[in-house]
């Protein structure tokens, strides 16, 4: 999609003949990820679309991830206090050995072992088992998710046309699906609560009240998603990356450090999330010399602004220490990525086990094959002939 991204930015605020806008230069989508015009509530968008018609019938309320303040602001603190900073450092710090002995595991598994699929293998199971180990959800379950997450994960495309509509009625029946295997869990962790985040979110009160259930449904559901199907498409786009640039794998395995910056390149260089979740104009806004009129989606393209050229030196290369590397790969302004300290420490992990235990790896197919979404970019499968 990079060419087309660069086709794009010719023209930074492009409209389509529907009035649907896309912006894809650095500067812009900051810009505009900060105007509070731009609204991501998804009950914003006109009674006819067809997303919006989805959650008039879905059994959860919107997420805070389609919602604006103060209705966002306050859900997302709720969270952030069993989940983000100070909790986070402390809490993710304490991980960390568990998250090697996991990724050590799996790698021990196919050890005799000459061709693996870093998808299904390694990147996958991965962040399943940690956000399920963190929400407190039995890990004979895990595998149920497979599905549900996936169905999700396709729904979040621009719906286009009888294909686009089948994609968000399939999704829609997973949300419910997991929004009543959440119900259930709630319950029972209403009545026994563990030392589990879903726990402490069920009887923790703030200032800010507590959680209705309503809440607590729509909150894990997006928690397990978003730390889902995204930390398992960077793992897979960082090993691909460094497969073809194997003089950087070689450097990491002696290097390890070099993963810090590492994986911030590669959430620039290959996003898993290509473009933020659909905005609506509240107002009629003037950028650039161009109006979005009032009431049109917009659709923010991070990756291609993570490759303007004005912003980045040679934007298209991959330069595992790049210096002075704000990307948008987590979006930025209110709804910047809630998760991205975990997912780092994931990915982090995920890629320094990968170039200190495979030996003399070799990309199968290149490209791979990859996943049908536009929104979300990542290989379905990433087949690796091993040494051992
Ligand atoms: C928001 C990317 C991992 C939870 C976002 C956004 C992006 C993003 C681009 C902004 C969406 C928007 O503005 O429309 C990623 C990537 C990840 C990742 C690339 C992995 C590499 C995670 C994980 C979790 C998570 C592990 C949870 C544990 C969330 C939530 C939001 C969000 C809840 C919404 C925040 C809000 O609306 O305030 N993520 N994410 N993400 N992410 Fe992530």
């Amino acid at each position: 999609p990079y060419p087309l991204y660069a086709e794009m930015r010719k023209t930074p605020v492009l409209g389509d003949e529907d009035g649907n806008y896309a912006v894809s230069s650095y500067r812009l989508i900051t810009e505009l990820l900060h105007d509070p015009r731009l609204s991501s509530d998804i009950r914003a968008r006109p009674p006819d679309d067809p997303k919006q018609q989805a959650v008039a019938q879905s059994s959860i309320s919107p997420a805070f991830i389609r919602t604006d303040p103060p209705e966002h602001d306050r859900l997302r603190r709720m969270l952030t206090r069993q989940f983000g900073p100070p909790h986070t450092v402390g809490m993710i710090d304490n991980m960390r050995g568990d998250l090697e002995k996991y990724v050590n595991g799996l790698l021990d598994r196919m050890q005799d072992r000459k061709q693996i699929d870093i998808v299904d293998d390694y990147a996958y199971p991965f962040p399943v088992d940690v956000i399920c180990k963190l929400l407190g959800i039995p890990p004979e379950d895990e595998k149920r998710f497979h599905g549900w997450a996936e169905d999700i994960a396709f729904s979040l495309d621009p719906a286009i046309g009888e294909e686009g509509r089948k994609l968000i009625a399939k999704g829609l029946v997973a949300r419910n699906e997991l929004g009543q295997y959440m119900r259930a869990l709630i319950d029972v962790h209403r009545k026994q609560p563990g030392n589990d985040m879903l726990s402490r979110l069920i009887t923790d009160s703030s200032a800010d009240g507590r959680l209705t259930e309503e809440e607590l449904v729509s909150s894990s559901v997006t928690l397990l998603i978003a730390g889902h199907e995204t930390t398992v498409n960077l793992i897979t786009n960082g090993t691909l990356t460094l497969l073809r640039n194997p003089d950087v794998f070689e450097r990491l395995r002696h290097e390890p450090d070099l993963i810090i910056p590492l994986v911030e390149e590669t959430l620039r260089f290959e996003p898993p999330v290509q473009f933020n979740s659909q905005r609506t104009a509240l107002a009629d806004i003037t950028i650039d010399g161009v109006t979005i009129p009032k009431g049109a989606p917009v659709y923010l393209m991070i990756a291609a602004g993570n490759r303007d050229p004005v912003r980045f030196n040679e934007p298209d290369r991959f330069i595992p220490d790049r210096e002075d590397n704000q990307h948008l790969g987590f979006g930025s302004g209110i709804h910047y990525c809630f998760g991205a300290p975990l997912a780092r420490v994931e990915v982090q992990i995920a890629l320094n086990a990968l170039a200190r235990r495979l030996i003399n790896p070799r990309l199968v197919v290149d490209p791979p094959p990859y996943r049908q979404s536009a929104v979300l970019r990542g290989p379905r499968h990433l087949l690796v002939d091993v040494d051992g």
